[in-house]
């Protein structure tokens, strides 16, 4: 007989993905985006794995569910995920890439002539792939993206009407949007966010009076979407909605009922009783202060359990929460779980999810919940409910 060593029943850790959850997330947040314009379009994120979750069945998810684009950030997940699509009969929904393709090389030819869209950040991207529609005998599709202040990758404002220009002389492929990306939208009501927009409107609009009209302007990620919604932008970006969480958990203004789609489970494999004083794992960071039992849980910083988080998170096992003692290892985390409750081996352990959501976690290490999910290892399966 074959080992199977994807059975669900020889993974102590796992990660729970619930696909209502998420399917209704995505609903919540195109209803929010649409509020100002109706015919806003969704173009889901589902880059980075879908953010830890699964980028193909997520992206099938969505796509069933009726989004209008899907949103990728490098080009060979692209690859990855357009193929994954088509053998589902999915091939409806275009997927736009965020990341910037800057060599001529197979991947670019293969790309071009499926129902993927390019970002361009600069003329001679434009060019190589103008090149490549020629030789091709059809046009890559791109849109254009200016940097109106996150000051990471795009064309600058202030060139952009002059690139703009130039990229509408280019016969061989197709502008179909332009777009650009904020810095600080989670916060509402922030100044530089409004100056963004007002740039972008503003160079949108030259562009269109004398260049060209696009059929596609977007700015809104997920805090856009809460706090900076402009009707005049017909597609908006959500990611970190989808996957039940705000940009930011404390500055959050707009609640619209988003829930956590990732639950981080795994199971207790070993408990020991320590007398008080006793020190726990690596570097001896922890001592008992009673005598008591500690469960040694089998996840780690190897599954993507930040190590950060040595003595400082909780985990919830059989509805209550227990303190993780001593440094996360690899592969152990380990949990003061005291005298009396009645915890046995094989037990499951939350280590976040629906009751300790990721961004309490987040929080105890100075990063966002994106980071939390981003990390979770290719070791740790992912089981899908619905
Ligand atoms: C260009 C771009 N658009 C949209 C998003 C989605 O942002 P969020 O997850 O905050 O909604 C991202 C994510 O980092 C991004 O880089």
């Amino acid at each position: 007989m074959n080992l199977k060593p994807d059975d669900k029943n020889f993974s102590d850790t796992f990660a729970e993905i619930d696909l209502k959850i998420f399917n209704n997330n995505f609903k919540k947040i195109k209803e929010y985006a649409r509020r100002k314009n109706g015919d806003t379009k969704i173009c889901s994120i589902v880059k980075a794995n879908a953010y830890g979750h699964g980028m193909n069945v997520m992206a099938e998810e969505l796509s069933r569910q009726g989004t209008d684009y899907l949103g990728t950030a490098d080009y060979s997940e692209t690859a990855a995920l357009r193929n994954y699509l088509d053998s589902k009969k999915l091939n409806r929904v275009p997927i736009l890439c965020l990341g910037l393709i800057t060599e001529n090389n197979e991947l670019t030819e293969s790309l071009a002539g499926k129902n993927i869209e390019f970002s361009v950040a600069d003329i001679s991207s434009a060019k190589m792939l103008d090149n490549i529609g020629k030789k091709l005998n059809r046009k890559p599709l791109i849109h254009i993206q200016v940097d109106t202040g996150i000051n990471r990758t795009g064309i600058k404002t202030e060139e952009a009407y002059s690139a703009a220009a130039e990229i509408s002389g280019l016969k061989n492929i197709k502008v179909k949007g332009i777009y650009s990306h904020f810095a600080t939208s989670e916060i509402p009501g922030n100044k530089y966010s409004e100056l963004q927009l007002k740039k972008f409107k503003t160079a949108v609009k030259e562009i269109e009076e004398s260049i060209m009209k696009f059929e596609l302007r977007h700015i809104s990620n997920t805090g856009g979407i809460l706090n900076f919604n402009d009707g005049y932008f017909n597609m908006v970006r959500p990611g970190i909605s989808l996957y039940g969480f705000y940009p930011d958990e404390k500055k959050v203004k707009h609640r619209i009922g988003i829930e956590p789609v990732m639950t981080l489970k795994s199971k207790i494999k070993f408990i020991k009783e320590l007398d008080k004083g006793e020190s726990i794992s690596y570097g001896r960071t922890f001592f008992t202060n009673r005598r008591t039992r500690i469960a040694s849980i089998s996840a780690g910083y190897g599954d993507g359990y930040p190590r950060a988080l040595s003595n400082r998170s909780k985990v919830f096992i059989n509805g209550k929460f227990y303190k993780t003692t001593g440094t996360v290892c690899m592969d152990w985390i380990m949990a003061d779980i005291g005298l009396k409750d009645k915890i046995k081996i094989n037990d499951e352990a939350e280590l976040f999810g629906r009751n300790y959501p990721a961004h309490k976690l987040a929080a105890l290490t100075n990063t966002i919940s994106y980071e939390i999910t981003c990390n979770i290892s290719s070791r740790v399966k992912r089981i899908y409910r619905k």
